[in-house]
């Protein structure tokens, strides 16, 4: 929810020791950690994790999933999974658009840097200004407002201002954690954020947040 990541060594530790299957989803891991192969990558742990699932609605910026596993699985998978016998099947639009946005996510990295650059500066930038960012280990950039009205008075307030940030509450999160998750891309340049990070003073103070 916040860009936390789990620890998946640990995971698969335990897994091992207990015979247990995994299963990861990291549709929000995918086309940001591991260069844009994704968190089992990240943590070198290719091969050692029996199923991953992602979307194509995040980084890759389409529709659609995907899910990743043993040949023997995914004929199972094929022949049992229900979303995906009795749906109709990505358009051929859709699946061009994913091939390119892989194409780009393997030629060119600086993207894939530039989004955990511009997490970092946001990132800094909201926390010079007094707001808490929570636990974040990616570019996904939490701002913990508390009671839940509070919170999506926020909100309102950013996309009125031209920040399109939304809420999250209570049942998401615990009660009283309230967020905004900011969500900065590879699209976004410096003067873009500091333009963000000015509207986030302007409502902070005018709501009392910071
Ligand atoms: C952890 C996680 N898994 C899966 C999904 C499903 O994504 P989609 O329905 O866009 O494919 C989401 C969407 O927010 C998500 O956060």
């Amino acid at each position: 929810m916040d860009g936390d990541v789990a620890n998946i060594p640990e995971i698969v530790k335990i897994a091992e020791e207990f015979n247990l299957i995994t299963y990861i989803d990291d549709a929000h891991g995918s086309g940001v950690m591991g260069a844009g192969a994704g968190t089992v990558k990240h943590f070198g742990l290719s091969g050692q994790v029996d199923l991953q699932i992602g979307t194509l609605s995040k980084a890759v910026g389409v529709v659609g999933g995907y899910v990743a596993g043993s040949q023997k699985l995914i004929d199972w998978l094929k022949v049992r999974a229900r979303p995906f016998l009795f749906s109709t099947s990505l358009t051929p639009g859709a699946a061009a658009a994913c091939l390119e946005a892989f194409r780009i996510m393997e030629n060119e990295p600086e993207k894939i840097a530039k989004v955990w650059e511009n997490g970092r500066y946001l990132s800094e930038g909201l926390a010079k200004l007094g707001f808490d960012t929570g636990k974040s280990d990616t570019p996904i950039t939490p701002c913990i407002i508390g009671d839940e009205n509070l919170t999506q008075r926020f909100s309102k307030r950013l996309i009125e201002e031209g920040v399109y940030a939304k809420s999250i509450v209570f049942p998401t999160v615990p009660l009283g954690t309230g967020r905004v998750r900011n969500m900065p891309t590879a699209a976004h340049t410096k003067e873009m954020l500091d333009v963000v990070l000015s509207i986030y003073e302007k409502v902070g103070r005018e709501l009392g947040v910071i």
